[in-house]
């Protein structure tokens, strides 16, 4: 029996709080800031395993400085957010839901790619796949234009001052956040 103002209450919401922030924080987390630095743009991705292999070796991400993760740093090539360019980047692997992935290179993160749904490919994708193994679902690249274009630094730096800004608010947002959660708890 749930009471309005019981332990039992604000400990339902606390973990309500909890969860979802964990959720839709995933994102910022698995963000990797020294990905940026490995963005190339490419003509056309790996199609078979092979190809795969041979530019995963090439690209060499286990040389990056980084210290996002000492295994899940790897290579990726994948469409950009806008559907403008492909991508190859040593970036963190993350599991992707039902979705084509991309290269969001405002968050520095490989996520789902919303506009695709690779499920209804001739070729599907499954319900949930490792997001290097992008190369599999070919279909994903289809439609992109592929201008060369490696300028992208002065872009770069509007990029970084955005992204600073969402992890202002997110900071923020955890500080009220625990701030509701001292006042439920002790008054
Ligand atoms: C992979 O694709 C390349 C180029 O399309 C082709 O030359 C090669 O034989 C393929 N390898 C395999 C294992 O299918
Ligand atoms: C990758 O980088 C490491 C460390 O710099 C180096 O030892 C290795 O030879 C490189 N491999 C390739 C294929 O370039
Ligand atoms: C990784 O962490 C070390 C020690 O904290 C630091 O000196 C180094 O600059 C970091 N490297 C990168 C690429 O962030
Ligand atoms: C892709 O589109 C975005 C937004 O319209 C633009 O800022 C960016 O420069 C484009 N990139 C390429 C490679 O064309």
């Amino acid at each position: 029996m749930l009471q309005i103002g019981s332990q039992n209450t604000n400990f339902a919401v606390f973990t309500f709080v909890l969860l979802w922030a964990t959720i839709t924080s995933n994102a910022p987390m698995m963000s990797c800031e020294a990905s940026r630095g490995t963005v190339k743009y490419v003509d056309r991705c790996p199609r078979n395993k092979s190809e795969w292999l041979e530019s995963a070796r090439n690209k060499n991400c286990s040389r990056i400085n980084q210290n996002c993760s000492s295994t899940e740093f790897v290579y990726h090539c994948l469409i950009n957010q806008w559907e403008n360019a492909t991508v190859e980047v040593c970036a963190l692997r993350v599991n992707i839901i039902g979705k084509c992935a991309e290269y969001n290179i405002k968050g520095a993160v490989v996520q789902e790619h919303a506009r695709r749904d690779c499920r209804s490919f001739q070729n599907p994708c499954p319900a949930y796949y490792k997001s290097d193994q992008a190369y599999l679902y070919q279909e994903c690249y289809d439609g992109i234009a592929t201008t060369k274009q490696n300028t992208a630094t002065s872009a770069a730096i509007n990029r970084y001052i955005i992204a600073a800004k969402e992890k202002h608010c997110f900071i923020i947002l955890i500080i009220i956040f625990i701030h509701g959660v001292i006042r439920c708890v002790l008054i």
